[in-house]
């Protein structure tokens, strides 16, 4: 088989994580202080994976060029190819066939983990040959993803996208490997009714064209990052499995667990409990932070206790008086009690943003 590529997707609107995204592409969002589209990178790099085609949106494909670059942070090359609209995953594949050529690839949608990366189900592709291998696995909601149905022989036989009435629990893994056949596959189908060029339906017309499509189910676990619960439960998954170490420094202060705490970051008379990540130049003083936090660089927390939560670089909570849980703040958000009179909630807050008071 000739080389591998790599095909990263990362455009998309992430409507369902907003406000985060009115800002923000959905793919740069940290888990574990790390934005979600370099594991997809560092997956493919490790498997062999040295070209990586990135598909961008006109909004956000700026700031994903600028903070993966040209991919030597990787040990890969990257190249950036702009998908004007929105119109489906194989629409996506189409836009990157000058980049593909003829070459076999791997594509993965830049906003899903995949634990244990993917140098397996490579390998797997690069010895059998078939002309498409998908991954799958149980879902409680297979309703929400492409849906498989297989044979007793373990073979695919239907992969309908979003059924209402899904027949199998078994999704579409947002991991792919294809040969060349997918791009005249992605030619035959037409838009589904959300208007997309499903890849789902490209697939379909592999199976039904008498290709060879290897489904395999994956052991570890996958998430599919675009909710904010689903953001929280990438975060604990990837926080569990953290190397702890401690760079920054401690003063009158208990860490327990799993806990890194990076360079130049200082902790004042605070608890952190792990596993949690405490970014570079943050301060947490006088302080508790609980298990399954990841807070980004530049943060401040003061008088106040958090957890389960994900901060972005540069925010801040002080001075409140329950613990905040369950939270995604966006970068530089500021959270605090206000002395002032009268005694009153006052926000200053984004489109799209949700506040719980207790
Ligand atoms: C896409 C695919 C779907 C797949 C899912 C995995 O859905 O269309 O088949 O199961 O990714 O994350 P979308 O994210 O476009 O709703």
């Amino acid at each position: 088989m000739k080389d591998l590529r790599g095909l990263i997707l990362s455009g998309g609107k992430g409507t369902r994580l907003r406000p985060i995204t009115h800002t923000s592409a959905k793919q740069l969002v940290p888990v574990a202080n790390k934005p979600v589209l370099f594991y997809g990178i560092e997956a493919m790099a490790a498997a062999g994976i040295r070209e990586i085609g990135i598909i961008i949106a006109p909004e956000t494909g700026e700031e994903i060029r600028e903070v993966a670059g040209d991919g030597s942070q990787f040990g890969v090359e990257i190249t950036y190819i702009l998908q004007d609209e929105p119109l489906g995953l194989a629409h996506a594949v189409l836009t990157a066939e000058p980049f593909l050529g003829d070459a076999p690839f791997v594509m993965y949608l830049g906003d899903n983990l995949l634990q244990g990366g993917m140098l397996d189900l490579v390998d797997a592709f690069r010895s059998n040959e078939p002309d498409a291998l998908i991954l799958l696995t149980p879902v409680d909601d297979p309703e929400n993803y492409g849906v498989a149905e297989l044979n007793g022989d373990g073979s695919v036989t239907r992969l309908v996208e979003k059924p209402k009435e899904p027949a199998t629990d078994l999704a579409l893994v947002g991991v792919y490997m294809f040969t060349p056949g997918i791009h005249d596959a992605a030619r035959a189908i037409r838009p589904s009714r959300r208007g997309e060029l499903e890849i789902t339906d490209a697939i379909q017309h592999l199976v039904d064209s008498g290709r060879r499509v290897e489904p395999h189910v994956v052991r570890g676990w996958w998430k599919d990052t675009g909710r904010l619960d689903d953001m929280l439960e990438a975060n604990r998954l990837i926080l569990d499995a953290i190397e702890p170490h401690i760079e920054g420094e401690l003063i009158d202060s208990t860490v327990d667990g799993r806990v890194i705490v990076e360079a130049g970051a200082t902790l004042i008379r605070a608890t952190v409990r792990g596993p949690a990540v405490i970014g570079a130049g943050t301060r947490l003083t006088d302080c508790y932070v609980g298990p399954y936090t990841a807070i980004d660089a530049g943060c401040e927390v003061q008088n106040a206790e958090v957890e389960h939560s994900i901060l972005l670089a540069g925010s801040s909570v002080r001075n409140l008086d329950g613990r905040m849980e369950s939270s995604l703040l966006g970068r530089n958000v500021k959270i605090h009690r206000d002395a002032r009179q009268p005694r009153a909630h006052r926000f200053m807050v984004g489109d799209n943003s949700e506040i719980g008071i207790p």
